[in-house]
């Protein structure tokens, strides 16, 4: 097919075989031998920078299961809102940062197998600020495209719910006393209560479930296969329960 009938054919069929088209497909990656893999950088502890350097559990879980599929990394960190975009135009070969799986989201990238389960969880320096029920009337801070935005968007009688770029942001504004509440993933709000023992947070309840995966661009099934391959070794083998251990004491996969 021509460029000019592929791309009117892209057109009529929407993004996803545009998407097809320009992802690389695992045999082209494995030729190359080097996976390029995009992420945030401004979630601890899942990916962060540590000395400037892309570092968390997603991060190393990312290298440990792209070294069983035989390929180095190549990292890119970007803003949080750019990552599934770029898989479907090509740019980065996997996106993982923390994304939970949703109807929404599939329609538009392929996810993986999930690499650990959490959910969304109020954090505040009210006592009396815990739950869903409790975010009645109050202003709650969330980062932008995140699916903590979503669930908060379906309960009632919020007053306000602002969006920062960026979660570390969001986490900010609530410390500050400009917002009531900030919902944030479970391990986030524990490590940062951790990190911030004086900054008065009391982390409350879990407002929802959610099930994390990597992402591939729409339909690139060879890539999201060898990923799952080896992401289920890392299960079997105990290499993901030492490193689930070495970052949360516990092991959060799915269970
Ligand atoms: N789990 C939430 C979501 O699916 C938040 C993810 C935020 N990730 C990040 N790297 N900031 O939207």
């Amino acid at each position: 097919m021509n460029k000019v009938w592929s791309g009117v054919l892209a057109g009529v069929l929407g993004l996803g075989l545009a998407a097809v088209a320009q992802a690389r497909g695992f045999e082209d990656i494995k030729k190359q031998g080097r996976i390029v893999i995009a992420s945030e950088g401004q979630y601890a502890p899942f990916n962060h920078f540590e000395n400037n350097k892309l570092s968390g559990f997603e991060i190393e879980l990312a290298e440990l299961v792209a070294k069983k599929m035989g390929l180095s990394v190549e990292w890119k960190a970007l803003g949080f809102d750019a990552l599934l975009a770029g898989l479907n135009q090509g740019r980065w070969d996997l996106v993982i940062a923390s994304h939970g799986v949703t109807e929404e989201r599939s329609r538009a990238v392929t996810f993986t197998e999930p690499h650990y389960c959490s959910g969304g969880i109020v954090v505040s320096k009210n006592p009396a600020v815990r739950t869903a029920q409790d975010l009645a009337g109050k202003a709650v801070a969330v980062q932008t495209g995140s699916s903590y935005m979503q669930n908060l968007l379906k309960l009632p009688g919020l007053k306000e719910v602002k969006n920062f770029p960026q979660d570390t942001d969001a986490r900010t504004a609530m410390l500050s006393g400009r917002l009531d509440a900030w919902v944030t993933d479970r391990f986030v709000a524990k490590a940062a209560a951790k990190a911030q023992p004086k900054a008065g947070m009391q982390v409350g309840e879990l407002i929802f479930v959610e099930r994390i995966a990597a992402a591939v661009a729409k339909g690139n099934a060879g890539l999201a296969e060898a990923y799952n391959k080896a992401l289920k070794e890392s299960f079997a083998d105990g290499s993901y329960a030492a490193l689930s251990n070495r970052y949360f004491g516990e092991d959060v996969r799915c269970k």
